[in-house]
């Protein structure tokens, strides 16, 4: 076998709509398993290090939205290649330099094995840290959705709270969020999937661009 199809063959490619393999992992708050946080949404997200400047402005946005997504049933997860000691040490400089608190754990992913797992290295980016990934896993332990950044550019905390909101949102009334969706405004009606539904879709009440792009409002 090809040394390249080896690599691959480490490295499953995660699919949206998939239950996510669960792992163990060592944390600042002690052992964890994902399984621990079936019934909650969760979002695991990786950082490339310890101690460097974006990760750092990334851990101090997250820390600010927690308490948002603890409101939405969302228990957030950090990982990154560095032991616990290095992760204790850079959360106490946070908390000295910028009187944040980090509330959520964080995985000391030494021997990448949860990285491997989740496809969180990128060999093009680097070989031995992690890329900024964002997973979101609903309660059943389903892969919802998948942000990967490069290195140099930090995470949309607004994005990643927006997503969560237009899915559970799609979820609790069956319906999809429009580009740029926010929580109030209108959503899409899923459109019809055959011709009799179709010929009914504009006799519905819904505000229709036409028979296949249907909005409503949902209930304040
Ligand atoms: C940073 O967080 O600033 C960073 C981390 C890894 C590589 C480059 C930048």
């Amino acid at each position: 076998m090809e040394e390249k199809e080896k690599v691959e063959e480490k490295k499953p490619l995660l699919r949206l709509g998939e239950t996510v393999p669960d792992f163990e992992a060592v944390t600042t708050h002690g052992k964890i398993r994902l399984s621990d946080f079936k019934g909650k949404w969760v979002i695991l997200f990786s950082h490339p290090a310890d101690f460097t400047p974006v990760c750092t402005t990334e851990f101090v946005a997250f820390a600010q939205i927690n308490d948002e997504l603890v409101k939405r049933n969302v228990k957030l997860i950090g990982l990154s290649i560095d032991s616990t000691f290095s992760h204790i040490a850079w959360i106490r400089k946070i908390k000295e330099k910028f009187g944040i608190k980090i509330p959520f754990p964080v995985i000391a992913d030494l021997d990448m094995k949860v990285s491997n797992l989740f496809g969180m290295i990128h060999p093009g980016e680097s070989a031995t840290a992690a890329v900024r990934c964002v997973f979101a896993i609903d309660p059943e332990m389903k892969l919802r959705a998948m942000i990967y950044y490069p290195l140099n550019v930090g995470r949309n905390m607004k994005e990643i709270l927006r997503l969560v909101d237009a899915l559970q949102t799609a979820d609790k009334y069956k319906v999809a969020a429009p580009a740029n969706w926010k929580p109030g405004d209108d959503v899409i009606v899923p459109p019809p999937k055959t011709q009799e539904e179709a010929e009914k879709r504009l006799q519905e009440g819904y505000e229709c661009v036409d028979w296949f792009l249907c909005k409503k409002k949902l209930p304040p």
